[in-house]
């Protein structure tokens, strides 16, 4: 029987920071429901795809300040769902009728956030049409591709009201045979690191947006050398199981030129600053660093990745923001080796695929990555999976719409034929 969509409808939900975000409702011709809930970030790159929010100028919409998304979701109501019912749920075909409604390049009219919603929702609805997961939609034959987990430990910068300059420490358990133990062995550093935290003075009660402990060290050197201490606490190696990733979001502290340390007041030129960061990767045991420069400062994106010379991974989020135009600039300055594929900062599923595919093909490494304003729904496993990114972050090891990811990895790995990708 072929299935078609029957209703489609948007609702307006709330994330984990408990603000306003966009969740589609597909209802299929055998009366299965299918639903997905867009992710929203803090540290949003410019060039990201539009998140459509509404004024906040009438009665309901000034209780949220203005981050209520009515727009939105009524244009899935009223612009979207006319055009998509009666229509199969296939990515390929919603995907193009969402493009033929909104040909502007970040769906500046529908929002990026009712195109995603629906553009998921459809997704989803095509597995159950096919009476398989999406993980396997997206890729039929063959074993799944466990990713590597990459995971908040600290965290500074928008998450976590500045706690540190840098946004995130993490923790890559590269020396995991399989996800169950990565996630056991990075589960017991978090809570070591709660513990430690304490014993040591800190104030260890500030949880970011992500899961992770907003402690306000002095410097990023003292916090990696923390993690690292946790690392040896639970009877781990530093270095060969388990190595330190930053995120260093380095947008939000870069003004006209220079990065400027938050907790010192301390302006960098962007030469002091880079020099600064290959002196911390040269002392601790970093294998990942993300968003080492501004979203625009594209000369020492590319410096520094030549300089590094691939001793480690260097990811691009707000400066490819999952758009092809802007990853297709940086494989030709060589600006970074690795991307952040945030389905919301593009705005469609078969277009976030097309950069991540595009991305692998120029020998850059992929990173599936769940937003700081995430909701219960697990697609971004499936997704991780089915692309065979070989990489996920998706925040700490709290909070249930972390765990939601990490516990659809734990499932499929219970039940389905897996091979865990080692990128490093
Ligand atoms: P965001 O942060 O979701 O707040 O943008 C996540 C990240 O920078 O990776
Ligand atoms: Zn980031």
């Amino acid at each position: 029987m072929t299935l078609t969509i029957s209703t489609l409808q948007g609702i307006q939900v709330l994330d984990s920071r408990g603000r306003p975000t966009v969740c589609a409702r597909m209802v299929l011709s055998d009366g299965s429901v299918h639903k997905a809930t867009v992710p929203s970030g803090a540290s949003t790159g410019r060039h990201e795809a539009k998140e459509l929010r509404d004024k906040g100028t009438t009665f309901s919409e000034k209780f949220f300040s203005g981050s209520s998304v009515h727009q939105a979701v009524w244009n899935i109501n009223n612009v979207i769902a006319p055009v998509l019912i009666g229509s199969l749920p296939e990515i390929e075909s919603v995907d193009a009728f969402l493009i033929a409604i909104d040909a502007s390049p970040r769906y500046e009219v529908i929002g990026a956030n009712a195109s995603l919603a629906v553009s998921l929702a459809g997704a989803i609805a095509q597995a159950h049409s096919h009476k398989i997961s999406l993980a396997r939609l997206l890729r039929p034959t063959g074993p799944l591709v466990m990713p590597m987990p990459m995971v908040n430990i600290l965290s500074g910068g928008a998450h976590a009201k500045g706690a540190l300059d840098i946004q995130d420490v993490l923790v890559i358990a590269h020396g995991a045979s399989n996800i169950a133990q990565a996630l056991s062995w990075i589960s017991a550093i978090r809570e070591c690191a709660a513990r430690e935290g304490a014993a040591r003075g800190f104030v260890t009660n500030l949880v970011a947006d992500e899961g992770g402990l907003g402690i306000a060290f002095t410097s990023t050197d003292q916090a990696c050398a923390f993690v690292v201490d946790c690392i040896n606490l639970v009877g781990l190696v530093p270095g060969l199981q388990v190595s330190l990733a930053l995120d260093v979001a380095a947008t939000q502290f870069f003004d006209q030129g220079n990065y400027i340390s938050r907790s010192s007041g301390k302006v960098h030129s962007a030469q002091q600053w880079s020099d600064q960061l290959i002196s911390l990767i040269n002392s601790q045991p970093i294998i990942s660093i993300e968003d080492p420069f501004a979203e625009d400062d594209w000369q020492h994106w590319s410096q520094f990745t030549a300089q590094v010379n691939e001793s480690i991974q260097v990811i691009g989020d707000d400066l490819f923001t999952t758009q092809l135009n802007r990853l297709t600039k940086g494989i030709e300055e060589k600006s970074a080796n690795s991307i952040l594929i945030k389905p919301n900062q593009n705005g469609l599923v078969s277009n976030s695929f097309e950069v991540l595919t595009q991305a692998k093909a120029a020998g850059f490494s992929t990173v599936v990555s769940a937003r700081s304003g995430e909701s219960e729904d697990s697609w971004l496993a499936d997704l991780a999976l089915g692309w065979s990114a070989g990489q996920i972050k998706v925040g700490s090891t709290h909070g249930s719409e972390r765990t939601a990811k990490w516990n659809r990895l734990l499932e499929i790995e219970a039940t389905e034929e897996t091979v865990f990708s080692k990128p490093f």
